[in-house]
Protein backbone atom coordinates (compact mmCIF):
# COMPACT_ATOMS: atom_id res chain seq x y z
CA UNK A 1 0.00 0.00 0.00
CA UNK A 2 1.21 3.53 -0.94
CA UNK A 3 1.84 5.90 2.18
CA UNK A 4 -1.10 7.91 3.03
CA UNK A 5 1.45 10.96 4.08
CA UNK A 6 3.07 11.94 0.76
CA UNK A 7 6.53 13.29 2.68
CA UNK A 8 9.15 11.55 1.07
CA UNK A 9 11.59 10.97 4.38
CA UNK A 10 10.52 7.62 5.99
CA UNK A 11 9.55 7.99 10.06
CA UNK A 12 11.43 6.17 12.67
CA UNK A 13 8.78 6.48 15.30
CA UNK A 14 9.14 4.84 19.17
CA UNK A 15 6.55 4.02 21.47
CA UNK A 16 5.91 3.56 24.88
CA UNK A 17 3.72 1.44 25.45
CA UNK A 18 1.95 2.17 28.55
CA UNK A 19 -1.30 2.00 30.72
CA UNK A 20 -1.96 -2.10 30.35
CA UNK A 21 -2.53 -2.47 33.79
CA UNK A 22 -4.57 0.62 34.35
CA UNK A 23 -6.91 -0.12 31.32
CA UNK A 24 -7.50 -3.96 33.15
CA UNK A 25 -8.02 -2.47 37.05
CA UNK A 26 -10.57 -0.43 35.14
CA UNK A 27 -12.48 -3.34 34.23
CA UNK A 28 -11.95 -5.48 37.03
CA UNK A 29 -9.67 -7.65 35.31
CA UNK A 30 -5.88 -8.44 36.33
CA UNK A 31 -2.92 -6.22 34.69
CA UNK A 32 -2.12 -9.43 32.88
CA UNK A 33 -5.02 -9.13 30.91
CA UNK A 34 -4.18 -5.80 30.05
CA UNK A 35 -0.67 -7.17 28.43
CA UNK A 36 -2.67 -9.77 26.97
CA UNK A 37 -4.69 -7.22 25.47
CA UNK A 38 -1.53 -4.66 24.45
CA UNK A 39 -0.02 -8.01 22.45
CA UNK A 40 -2.97 -6.83 20.06
CA UNK A 41 -2.08 -3.79 20.05
CA UNK A 42 1.39 -4.53 19.21
CA UNK A 43 -0.02 -6.34 16.49
CA UNK A 44 -2.68 -3.70 14.80
CA UNK A 45 0.41 -1.00 15.22
CA UNK A 46 3.33 -2.62 13.35
CA UNK A 47 0.45 -3.65 10.38
CA UNK A 48 -0.71 0.53 10.28
CA UNK A 49 3.09 1.35 10.19
CA UNK A 50 4.29 1.16 6.62
CA UNK A 51 1.50 2.37 4.95
CA UNK A 52 1.91 5.54 7.48
CA UNK A 53 5.04 6.03 6.00
CA UNK A 54 6.91 4.76 9.37
CA UNK A 55 10.02 2.22 8.24
CA UNK A 56 11.70 1.82 11.87
CA UNK A 57 9.41 1.61 14.86
CA UNK A 58 10.88 0.70 18.34
CA UNK A 59 8.86 -0.67 20.79
CA UNK A 60 9.56 -0.15 24.74
CA UNK A 61 7.84 -3.51 25.67
CA UNK A 62 9.95 -4.01 29.18
CA UNK A 63 12.19 -1.72 30.94
CA UNK A 64 15.63 -2.53 33.34
CA UNK A 65 13.11 -1.24 35.89
CA UNK A 66 10.26 -3.44 35.03
CA UNK A 67 12.10 -6.53 37.21
CA UNK A 68 11.29 -4.57 40.16
CA UNK A 69 7.33 -6.34 39.50
CA UNK A 70 5.70 -9.35 41.15
CA UNK A 71 7.52 -12.35 39.54
CA UNK A 72 4.23 -13.52 37.96
CA UNK A 73 3.66 -9.97 36.08
CA UNK A 74 7.13 -10.80 34.82
CA UNK A 75 6.62 -13.95 34.26
CA UNK A 76 3.27 -13.20 32.30
CA UNK A 77 5.20 -10.52 30.09
CA UNK A 78 7.69 -12.84 29.43
CA UNK A 79 5.23 -15.18 28.25
CA UNK A 80 3.45 -12.98 26.12
CA UNK A 81 6.48 -12.20 24.33
CA UNK A 82 7.31 -15.28 23.48
CA UNK A 83 4.02 -16.09 22.36
CA UNK A 84 3.75 -12.84 20.05
CA UNK A 85 7.25 -14.10 18.80
CA UNK A 86 5.81 -17.71 17.62
CA UNK A 87 2.66 -16.20 16.55
CA UNK A 88 3.90 -13.42 14.67
CA UNK A 89 7.14 -14.48 13.31
CA UNK A 90 5.57 -15.97 10.06
CA UNK A 91 3.37 -13.03 9.62
CA UNK A 92 6.26 -10.72 9.45
CA UNK A 93 8.43 -12.33 6.98
CA UNK A 94 5.41 -12.14 4.59
CA UNK A 95 4.95 -8.51 5.39
CA UNK A 96 8.46 -8.02 5.04
CA UNK A 97 9.11 -6.70 8.44
CA UNK A 98 12.65 -7.68 10.24
CA UNK A 99 12.45 -7.85 13.99
CA UNK A 100 14.91 -7.10 16.23
CA UNK A 101 16.06 -6.19 19.68
CA UNK A 102 16.92 -3.77 22.07
CA UNK A 103 18.33 -4.17 25.45
CA UNK A 104 20.51 -6.96 27.63
CA UNK A 105 19.89 -10.41 27.40
CA UNK A 106 21.73 -11.82 29.62
CA UNK A 107 19.34 -11.80 32.30
CA UNK A 108 16.45 -13.58 29.70
CA UNK A 109 15.68 -16.58 29.92
CA UNK A 110 16.93 -19.50 27.42
CA UNK A 111 13.74 -19.75 25.53
CA UNK A 112 13.24 -16.36 25.51
CA UNK A 113 16.99 -15.84 23.79
CA UNK A 114 16.03 -18.28 21.73
CA UNK A 115 12.97 -16.60 20.39
CA UNK A 116 14.50 -13.65 20.04
CA UNK A 117 17.02 -15.31 18.25
CA UNK A 118 14.88 -17.25 15.66
CA UNK A 119 12.75 -14.31 15.07
CA UNK A 120 15.64 -12.23 14.14
CA UNK A 121 17.43 -14.94 11.65
CA UNK A 122 13.81 -15.45 10.17
CA UNK A 123 12.95 -12.01 9.47
CA UNK A 124 16.46 -10.64 8.68
CA UNK A 125 15.54 -9.84 4.98
CA UNK A 126 12.66 -7.78 5.69
CA UNK A 127 12.92 -4.04 4.20
CA UNK A 128 9.18 -2.77 4.69
CA UNK A 129 9.12 -2.24 7.97
CA UNK A 130 12.08 -2.45 10.98
CA UNK A 131 10.17 -3.25 14.08
CA UNK A 132 12.81 -2.98 17.12
CA UNK A 133 11.41 -4.15 20.47
CA UNK A 134 13.41 -2.70 23.40
CA UNK A 135 13.36 -5.82 26.44
CA UNK A 136 15.73 -5.31 29.63
CA UNK A 137 15.90 -1.92 28.20
CA UNK A 138 17.62 0.79 29.74
CA UNK A 139 18.98 3.74 28.06
CA UNK A 140 21.24 4.85 30.50
CA UNK A 141 22.81 1.56 30.84
CA UNK A 142 23.04 1.49 27.17
CA UNK A 143 24.66 4.61 26.85
CA UNK A 144 27.44 3.66 30.00
CA UNK A 145 28.05 0.41 27.96
CA UNK A 146 28.92 2.60 25.07
CA UNK A 147 31.03 4.78 27.25
CA UNK A 148 32.97 2.27 28.52
CA UNK A 149 33.43 0.21 25.16
CA UNK A 150 34.54 3.66 23.39
CA UNK A 151 36.67 3.99 26.54
CA UNK A 152 38.91 0.98 25.65
CA UNK A 153 39.08 1.71 22.10
CA UNK A 154 39.75 5.48 20.70
CA UNK A 155 38.44 8.52 20.63
CA UNK A 156 35.22 9.51 21.99
CA UNK A 157 33.11 12.27 19.49
CA UNK A 158 29.46 11.93 18.49
CA UNK A 159 29.61 9.98 15.36
CA UNK A 160 31.84 7.45 17.33
CA UNK A 161 29.79 7.50 20.46
CA UNK A 162 26.36 7.31 18.25
CA UNK A 163 27.68 3.94 16.26
CA UNK A 164 29.26 2.56 19.72
CA UNK A 165 25.67 2.99 20.60
CA UNK A 166 23.83 0.94 17.78
CA UNK A 167 26.52 -1.85 18.85
CA UNK A 168 29.67 -1.29 16.61
CA UNK A 169 32.61 0.42 15.74
CA UNK A 170 31.93 1.05 11.86
CA UNK A 171 28.28 0.16 11.59
CA UNK A 172 25.61 2.13 11.51
CA UNK A 173 24.81 4.93 13.93
CA UNK A 174 22.26 4.69 16.62
CA UNK A 175 18.97 5.39 14.70
CA UNK A 176 17.48 9.12 15.67
CA UNK A 177 13.71 9.15 16.67
CA UNK A 178 11.56 11.07 14.51
CA UNK A 179 8.28 10.56 16.58
CA UNK A 180 8.32 9.46 20.27
CA UNK A 181 4.83 8.34 21.71
CA UNK A 182 3.97 7.46 24.68
CA UNK A 183 0.26 6.09 25.33
CA UNK A 184 -1.06 6.03 28.82
CA UNK A 185 -1.12 9.52 29.71
CA UNK A 186 2.00 10.10 31.58
CA UNK A 187 4.47 12.59 29.89
CA UNK A 188 8.20 11.53 30.69
CA UNK A 189 10.57 8.98 29.14
CA UNK A 190 11.48 6.37 31.20
CA UNK A 191 14.45 6.28 30.73
CA UNK A 192 14.26 4.86 26.99
CA UNK A 193 16.17 6.68 24.15
CA UNK A 194 17.44 9.31 25.80
CA UNK A 195 20.28 9.48 23.44
CA UNK A 196 18.71 9.15 20.37
CA UNK A 197 15.43 11.34 21.12
CA UNK A 198 17.56 14.41 21.41
CA UNK A 199 15.30 16.00 18.95
CA UNK A 200 12.06 13.68 18.16
CA UNK A 201 8.67 15.29 18.77
CA UNK A 202 7.56 13.79 21.94
CA UNK A 203 3.50 13.40 21.76
CA UNK A 204 1.83 12.42 24.41
CA UNK A 205 -1.69 10.46 24.41
CA UNK A 206 -4.14 9.77 27.21
CA UNK A 207 -5.06 6.55 24.97
CA UNK A 208 -4.30 3.24 26.68
CA UNK A 209 -2.04 1.38 24.99
CA UNK A 210 -4.70 -1.76 24.86
CA UNK A 211 -6.74 0.46 22.82
CA UNK A 212 -4.26 2.16 20.79
CA UNK A 213 -4.92 1.40 16.98
CA UNK A 214 -4.01 2.55 13.52
CA UNK A 215 -6.40 5.40 13.82
CA UNK A 216 -4.25 6.50 17.02
CA UNK A 217 -1.30 5.99 14.90
CA UNK A 218 -2.02 8.42 12.05
CA UNK A 219 -3.19 10.90 14.78
CA UNK A 220 0.17 10.91 16.44
CA UNK A 221 1.76 11.10 12.53
CA UNK A 222 -0.44 13.85 11.67
CA UNK A 223 0.67 15.64 14.55
CA UNK A 224 4.25 15.04 14.18
CA UNK A 225 3.95 16.66 10.03
CA UNK A 226 1.90 19.84 11.56
CA UNK A 227 4.83 20.62 13.85
CA UNK A 228 8.24 22.38 12.56
CA UNK A 229 11.40 20.76 13.58
CA UNK A 230 14.35 23.48 13.78
CA UNK A 231 17.29 21.39 15.22
CA UNK A 232 18.16 24.72 16.91
CA UNK A 233 18.24 26.61 13.72
CA UNK A 234 15.67 29.50 12.29
CA UNK A 235 12.57 28.43 10.86
CA UNK A 236 11.99 28.21 7.38
CA UNK A 237 11.26 31.33 5.17
CA UNK A 238 8.23 31.03 3.33
CA UNK A 239 8.69 30.63 -0.33
CA UNK A 240 9.17 33.73 -2.31
CA UNK A 241 6.35 33.97 -4.58
C1 LIG B 1 3.02 -1.01 30.12
O1 LIG B 1 1.89 -0.99 30.90
C2 LIG B 1 3.64 -2.37 30.01
C3 LIG B 1 4.89 -2.51 30.78
C4 LIG B 1 5.45 -1.57 31.47
C5 LIG B 1 5.55 -3.79 30.74
P1 LIG B 1 1.95 -0.93 32.48
O2 LIG B 1 2.02 -2.33 33.01
O3 LIG B 1 3.03 -0.03 32.96
O4 LIG B 1 0.53 -0.33 32.79
P2 LIG B 1 0.19 0.81 33.85
O5 LIG B 1 1.07 1.98 33.56
O6 LIG B 1 0.44 0.22 35.19
O7 LIG B 1 -1.24 1.10 33.59
C1 LIG C 1 7.72 2.31 30.86
O1 LIG C 1 6.53 2.20 31.53
C2 LIG C 1 8.17 0.96 30.37
C3 LIG C 1 7.33 0.34 29.37
C4 LIG C 1 6.26 0.83 28.82
C5 LIG C 1 7.79 -0.95 28.91
P1 LIG C 1 6.47 2.12 33.13
O2 LIG C 1 5.05 1.96 33.47
O3 LIG C 1 7.40 1.07 33.62
O4 LIG C 1 7.05 3.54 33.55
P2 LIG C 1 6.84 4.40 34.85
O5 LIG C 1 7.17 3.50 36.03
O6 LIG C 1 5.42 4.83 34.89
O7 LIG C 1 7.77 5.56 34.71
MG1 LIG D 1 3.09 1.97 33.31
Amino acid sequence: MKSTFSNPKPLHAAIIMDGNGRWAAARGWPRTAGHRAGADALRRTVEAAPSLGVSMLTLYAFSSDNWKRPSAEVGALMNLLQTYLHKETSRCVENGVRIGFLGRRDRLSLSICAAIESAENATAGGDRLHVRIAVDYSARDAILDAATRLRAAGEINRENFARALAGGRDGPRAAEVDLLIRTGGEQRLSDFLLWECAYAELYFTPVMWPEFGAADLEAAVSEYYRRERRFGGLALEPAAS
